[in-house]
């Protein structure tokens, strides 16, 4: 097992016996070990190989509904045939002895799948589907996911008829502004916050480690490579989420 850098051991030890709280923010890097490609940083992330601007903005989906639910589509399946990490089923064992908000920019259901309660799903859910135009809960089951095919035609809302969407944001929307609350709440309230697998470009989600420190916690990266909020955080861990999360918290 990886060994846990001493400092962090110690930040960790401080706020339980402390009885403070744990935020930990998490990215695509906390699935990447599940399967999941990440947006950036390797040659065959997402954002390398596709093109954001045809696939996750309000007007590609009006250009071209079909190309994007397929997208969508293939990304949900690649979840469904994935499983949780030893990192997501680290992260649902110390529910019960440390307070801890699970803050994640991830559209995947690996955590809860581990057992994790997530707080706050910022960027939203890929399984949280809903009408385009009215905005109704697509309450429906899903349509047959067809391999290798690049457009398929999305399903309709049984009550206005427009088609439904996923449910994440997309670039330009805003998030969701009870998952956004909550987060931001996390965050001013923890007296540690864990940020594990994460670029720290998107915003304003990579504020929140900044916002954390300003409030007086401390923060710990947890990353096998250098990002954007490197040099902003406490503590730094050059390891994945699989490999430190069980010894940080088993
Ligand atoms: P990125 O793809 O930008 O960054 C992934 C991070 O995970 C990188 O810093 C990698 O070094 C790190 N990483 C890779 N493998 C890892 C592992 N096994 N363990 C830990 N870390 C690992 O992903 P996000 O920062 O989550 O937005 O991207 C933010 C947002 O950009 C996403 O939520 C998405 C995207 O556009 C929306 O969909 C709205």
């Amino acid at each position: 097992m990886t060994p846990v850098p001493p400092a962090i051991a110690e930040a960790l030890h401080r706020t339980i016996a402390g009885g403070g709280h744990v935020c930990v923010v998490t990215g695509a890097g906390m699935s990447a070990e599940s399967g999941i490609p990440t947006f950036r940083g390797t040659h065959d992330s997402l954002w390398s190989r596709f093109d954001p601007m045809r696939l996750a903005t309000a007007g590609a989906w009006r250009d071209d509904p079909a190309l994007v639910w397929g997208w969508y589509r293939w990304r949900m399946q690649l979840v469904c045939n994935a499983r949780p990490n030893a990192g997501h089923a680290a992260l649902a064992g110390p529910a019960q002895r440390v307070p801890l908000s699970l803050v994640t920019q991830n559209v995947d259901d690996l955590h809860e799948r581990a057992g994790s309660t997530v707080d706050a799903h910022v960027h939203g859910s890929l399984s949280a589907l809903r009408c385009f135009a009215c905005g109704r809960a697509h309450d429906g089951a899903l349509d047959a996911y067809v391999p290798d095919r690049q457009r398929i035609e999305p399903m309709r809302c049984t009550a206005c008829g427009d088609r439904i969407r996923p449910g994440v944001v997309w670039f330009g929307e805003a998030l969701p502004d009870d998952a956004w609350a909550t987060a931001v709440d996390a965050a001013t309230r923890c007296a540690l916050m864990l940020v594990v697998g994460t670029s720290g470009l998107v915003y304003p989600a990579a504020g929140l480690p900044a916002l954390a420190r300003r409030h007086g916690a401390t923060v710990v990266e947890i990353n096998p490579e250098p990002t954007a909020l490197s040099a902003e955080v406490d503590h730094v861990w050059r390891a994945t989420a699989a490999q430190a999360l069980p010894p940080l918290l088993g």
